[in-house]
């Protein structure tokens, strides 16, 4: 085993420059992002027979197209053969050919539920929803930056007051689980009412799922560059809702603070990897394994 899984398994974060070099990033490109499965777009926006959608991963120019012939798939025009996975309304690609399936990516640990069974277990079903609202942020940060600050929630009290005063922030009372070899969860309780809670799923390396009850959100990271990302948050909601309750939704998220305070979280933390002092973190043994579970697969992907 390398030094570094060595270093990984005993408690410690990826070495800071693993966050601030160019050359790691282009590697990183090569066999992580390029070879990993995205959310992209939603399916509304390739509805019709030739509908073409063009986006970028981690700077890979990526064309979906609705195909003509058959059963009128959404398919890859560009690269050829990546890989495309319908799921409900939402459209996500792995531009690798021969990287795992979309199943095989979001598969239970050890024979466990699926991501997709998890989603429908909590009561989300996914195919009874479209998109209804969005929001774009622009972060100066490292994609790992936003990973390792999106999945955990000790930053929470401190960081997001808004938030905090609904949802419960005793750890003892929030559960942290690994889904599978690519996928974590979280399960927080609503302060108002406890047989309610905030289902976080984090899909590695750029995606997260989150459902409280009625509709869902999707959030995806696209890699701008070593310390760039855009953070896209989706908003799915039923097809019957009115005019004026998407006007409200979209008016809530709008002024939701909270991936503010996240965006500017990201931006500090980047500033001091950057900067050349911070010094190699130390985990929370028990507290922080999700972290460890990413950081693993960080390695064996470089490492492949
Ligand atoms: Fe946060």
């Amino acid at each position: 085993m390398s030094a570094l899984l060595e270093s990984i398994d005993a408690g410690f974060t990826l070495p800071p420059e693993w966050y601030s070099d160019p050359a790691i990033f282009e590697a990183e490109q090569r066999r992580i992002l390029w070879r990993s499965w995205h959310f992209v777009t939603t399916t509304d926006r390739l509805a019709e027979v030739g509908d073409r959608f063009v986006w970028e991963i981690a700077g890979l120019p990526v064309t979906l197209v609705r195909a003509g012939d058959g059963d009128g798939a959404i398919v890859a025009a560009d690269p050829g053969g990546a890989q495309v996975h319908v799921w409900g309304p939402m459209v996500w690609v792995n531009p690798a050919p021969d990287a795992l399936t979309f199943a095989e990516w979001t598969a239970g640990a050890d024979g466990g539920e699926s991501l997709e069974e998890r989603m429908r277990r909590i009561g989300c079903d996914v195919d009874a929803y479209v998109p209804i609202t969005e929001r774009v942020w622009d972060i100066p940060a490292n994609w790992k930056v936003f990973q390792d600050n999106t999945i955990e929630c000790y930053h929470c009290p401190t960081t997001h007051p808004e938030f905090s005063r609904a949802i419960v922030q005793d750890p003892e009372r929030q559960i942290l689980g690994i889904g599978g070899p690519t996928w974590v969860h979280h399960t927080l309780p609503f302060r108002d009412d406890d047989r309610r809670a905030y289902h976080f799923s984090w899909v590695f390396p750029t995606t997260y799922v989150q459902f409280t009850g009625r509709g869902f959100d999707v959030g995806s990271v696209s890699v701008l560059g070593v310390d760039r990302l855009r953070h896209r948050h989706i908003g799915f909601g039923s097809p019957s809702d009115t005019p004026e309750r998407i006007a409200a939704a979209q008016a809530w998220l709008d002024r939701d603070p909270t991936i503010d305070q996240d965006v500017e979280i990201c931006r500090l933390v980047q500033r001091a990897l950057d900067s050349g002092v911070a010094p190699i973190g130390r985990l929370l043994a028990g507290r922080e394994h999700l972290l460890t579970h990413l950081y693993r697969r960080i390695v064996e992907m470089m490492e492949a």
